[in-house]
């Protein structure tokens, strides 16, 4: 078919009804049309609104329902690449027709700034750039950003018994803004934040262009990794370097209430878990739950939730010395498989590894979430004025995630993350819910801020810090008006401390025009007048 002939069957998709957006669309899929090598594809990758595949298309990575209303922002379009160029077309065509571009991975950002935007907006939608090749002899692997972390953990175990990954726990968050936004899991205390683990990346710039580490230079290879992608460009790939693993792994979950002294467990677990054996990596969820023992009563349950790279008797002799409140015993543990440890991290009573490949989960519920870093012990008596906060609140929880280790090795300034030595734990604030509507948004968001600034007094200051990749538009958004970089650094400091003002030469060096922008990226300097 003639290119005139598609092009015109294409723009005949768009009706007269949106005559506004429509001639974006048009000028947009003409430039498009021009740019590719084979434009018969475009029809393959281009959905307008009125495309009856858009909103399946729209929603096939919307991971939480606050971002899915009819009130929710459209993109104009979604681009849906196949091929690199595809990426360096949309670019170069969203700018020239000045519409911004949102890149979506695996769309897991908490605040859906990967497909919402209050300006007209396309977005670039990775999950078709997905391939991934493990290469077990240089213990490396090369991954597009649509892959999910399940299908790279279950590609490596193909090839491996002895080799992971120390990525995210959930299976199908996107490498894509999971590794630019830094990454952590279950092995964070032995090997770091999984972008610790990359050594490659392939990107394309503000003007087009592919670049790999080497043509990208340092400074932009090291925005990438943890700094995130948006401010930068779209990252197509990354290339990681595998880590090894013991061929039999221990896991455990252990649960204790107010009656079984979870307060005295809290406690002793603000000591040891970020001390102890770097093999050993202990999460502590703690929510407000009905107590059991006394009825109809409101009590706090502390479950930690762990991997152990090592055998059950090690962990089960280790925990007894270090960790004698816990009470941890040989029938709590048990021997698996690395790939089945991150099976049993996320699904009950299922062990077949095959469903890390499944990339459409369960409905998503509503869902908020913050995060803080903990740098002293929080005594027993602030832990037992906060449960009764949190029991009074009645429902977000916190989760624990412990440091040390091989993050207190490695300096600040390596990487755009910052927080490693001497923060002994990360808090996530975490409240889901499953009632639709603007008044159980209020009420959830309201419980949640609530609790945060119940959290003030124990957690960092100056600044409060908080994890790029647990996105929470509360703590700063940018206009990107004459104050950008003041409002930049509101919330740059918080996610990215004294790394912030190299993210911000990083940025005005490569897009000083700031193209790739939203709601919280890196800022570049004013131009000078
Ligand atoms: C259920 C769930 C579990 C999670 N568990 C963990 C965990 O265990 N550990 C952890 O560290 N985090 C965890 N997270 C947070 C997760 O790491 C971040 O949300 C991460 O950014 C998701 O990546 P994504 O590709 O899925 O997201 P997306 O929503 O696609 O993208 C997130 C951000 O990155 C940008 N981006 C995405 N792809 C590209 C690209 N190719 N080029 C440039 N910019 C890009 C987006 O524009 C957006 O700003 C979890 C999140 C959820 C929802
Ligand atoms: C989005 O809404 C549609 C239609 O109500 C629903 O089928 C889908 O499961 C929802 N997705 C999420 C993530 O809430
Ligand atoms: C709680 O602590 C008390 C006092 O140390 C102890 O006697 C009791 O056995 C503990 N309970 C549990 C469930 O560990
Ligand atoms: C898992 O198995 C246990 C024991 O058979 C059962 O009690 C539980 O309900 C199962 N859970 C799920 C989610 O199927
Ligand atoms: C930004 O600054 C320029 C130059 O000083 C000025 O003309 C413009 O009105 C300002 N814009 C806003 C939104 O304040």
């Amino acid at each position: 078919m003639g290119r005139l002939v598609l092009l015109v069957l294409v723009l005949l998709q768009v009706s007269s009804s949106w005559a506004a957006t429509g001639s974006v669309y048009t000028s947009f899929v003409q430039c498009l049309s021009d740019q590719m090598k084979q434009p018969d594809q475009i029809t393959k990758i281009v959905y307008a609104q009125n495309n009856p595949s858009f909103t399946s298309v729209l929603r096939a990575y919307i991971r939480n329902a606050r971002f899915n209303t009819t009130s929710t922002p459209k993109p104009v379009i979604i681009v849906t690449p196949t091929q690199e160029s595809h990426v360096q077309a949309a670019v170069l065509c969203a700018k020239k027709n000045g519409i911004q571009i949102r890149t979506r991975s695996g769309g897991h950002d908490y605040e859906g700034v990967s497909y919402v935007s209050n300006v007209p907006f396309i977005i670039l939608d990775m999950f078709n750039l997905r391939s991934v090749v493990i290469d077990i002899k240089q213990q490396t692997a090369f991954v597009q950003v649509g892959a999910t972390l399940g299908e790279l953990y279950y590609k490596i175990s193909e090839q491996s018994k002895v080799h992971g990954y120390p990525a995210g726990v959930c299976p199908t968050v996107g490498v894509g803004g999971h590794l630019s936004g830094g990454g952590y899991g279950f092995m964070v205390r032995k090997y770091g934040l999984t972008t610790d683990n990359v050594i490659d990346a392939q990107i394309v710039d503000v003007n087009g262009r592919l670049l790999d580490r080497k043509a990208m230079g340092e400074d932009l290879f090291w925005a990438i990794r943890g700094g995130g992608g948006a401010s930068f460009g779209v990252i197509l790939s990354y290339t990681i370097t595998l880590v090894p693993v013991p061929e039999t792994v221990t896991v455990f979950r252990v649960e204790r209430t107010l009656e079984e002294n979870a307060t005295d467990v809290v406690y002793r677990w603000q000591h040891v878990a970020p001390t102890t054996d770097e093999n050993l990596f202990m999460r502590m969820l703690i929510q407000p739950v009905t107590s059991q023992s006394a009825k109809g009563q409101k009590t706090i349950r502390a479950s930690i939730v762990a991997l152990f790279l090592g055998r059950a008797d090690d962990v089960v002799t280790l925990l007894g010395k270090e960790f004698p409140e816990l009470g941890l015993k040989k029938e709590d543990v048990k021997e698996m498989s690395w790939i089945e440890s991150m099976v049993w991290a996320n699904f009950e009573n299922v062990t077949s590894a095959e469903i890390l490949l499944n990339r459409n989960p369960d409905k998503a519920t509503f869902g908020k979430r913050k995060s803080d870093y903990v740098q002293t012990p929080i005594s027993k008596d602030g832990l037992e004025w906060l449960w009764k906060r949190m029991i009074e609140l009645g429902k977000p929880g916190l989760v624990f995630n412990p440091y040390g280790g091989k993050m207190s090795t490695i300096p600040a300034s390596a990487l755009p993350f910052p927080h490693r030595a001497g923060n002994l734990f990360k808090v996530q604030y975490s409240i889901s819910w499953g009632e639709a509507g603007p008044d159980a948004e209020k009420t959830n968001l309201g419980l949640t801020r609530r609790l945060y600034s119940y959290m003030t007094a124990f957690v960092s200051k100056n600044p409060r810090s908080a994890y790029l990749n647990y996105r929470d538009l509360d703590i700063g958004i940018n206009h990107h008006g004459n104050n950008s970089y003041e409002e930049g650094k509101v919330y740059g400091v918080k996610y990215f401390n004294a790394n912030f003002d190299r993210l911000v030469k990083v940025k005005t060096a490569v897009d000083p025009d700031d193209f790739f922008r939203n709601e919280q990226s890196i800022p570049p300097l004013p131009r000078k007048a």
